[in-house]
């Protein structure tokens, strides 16, 4: 397992390489690549989400340097490895890409087209054997979540479901409580079934 952060990290497991990577900057992208030999599955997680109320570009700006190009760099980096594996893609959305909390839109933006991008991959990368799955999380107990007094699930759980959601196969993973209320109505959704007839545009062109 290789954990990528910005700051140096050690883990007590040594199976657990650590990888210097900020995802907004190419060359430590690049560098990570080179480190790695061979890889399964590539988890998207670094975030950021700040309160705003859209009256500051730069904040949309940061959102979107971090939450979707930081995703889109990465995945893109990593795919030879992930085609040659026949890997799987996991980007942590959030439930905001359904619906935006106002006091954070711009994450919720960043997130919305994270998703979008998600579900872009997934028909695109069909034909090579690479999964693609998005993570619709709920509240979750983490540093970013500090300031919100609410229910919140435990990072650990979280994280086990989101492997059992692979594992199952799931495109859209429900990974709590709070997120679980949208799965039922969500994979039954118009949207849904449109993802999967647009879907089918390309994946009749493999060699494309
Ligand atoms: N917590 C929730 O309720 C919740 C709900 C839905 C989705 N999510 C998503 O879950 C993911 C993990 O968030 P979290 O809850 O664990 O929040 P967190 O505690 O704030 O952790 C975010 C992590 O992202 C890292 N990060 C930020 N910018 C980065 C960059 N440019 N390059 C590399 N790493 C960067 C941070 O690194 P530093 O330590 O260096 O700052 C930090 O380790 C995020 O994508 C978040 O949007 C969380």
């Amino acid at each position: 397992m290789y954990a990528g952060t910005r700051q140096p990290f050690a883990h007590t497991d040594r199976r657990v390489t650590p990888l210097i990577l900020d995802v907004t900057d190419t060359a430590q992208i690049q560098a990570a690549v080179e480190q790695v030999e061979s890889l399964d599955v590539l988890v998207n997680n670094a975030g950021i989400a700040h309160y705003d109320d859209l009256s500051d570009r730069s904040v949309l700006e940061q959102h979107l340097a971090v939450n979707l190009f930081g995703t889109y760099g990465v995945t893109q980096a990593f795919l030879p490895l992930l085609t040659r594996s026949q890997g799987a893609i996991v980007n942590n959305v959030s439930m905001m890409a359904m619906a935006p909390f106002p006091v954070t839109p711009a994450y919720a933006m960043s997130k919305a087209a994270a998703f979008n991008l998600t579900q872009s991959l997934r028909a695109l990368l069909a034909a090579r054997r690479v999964r693609v799955h998005a993570v619709l999380t709920g509240p979750t107990d983490t540093d970013m979540t500090r300031g919100f007094d609410i229910p919140k699930s435990a990072p650990e759980s979280v994280a086990r479901a989101i492997f059992d959601g692979v594992d199952n196969g799931e495109e859209d993973i429900f990974p709590d409580p709070a997120s679980e209320t949208l799965a039922d109505s969500w994979r039954s959704s118009v949207a849904k079934a449109l993802e999967h007839e647009y879907a089918t545009f390309v994946q009749a062109q493999p060699a494309a």
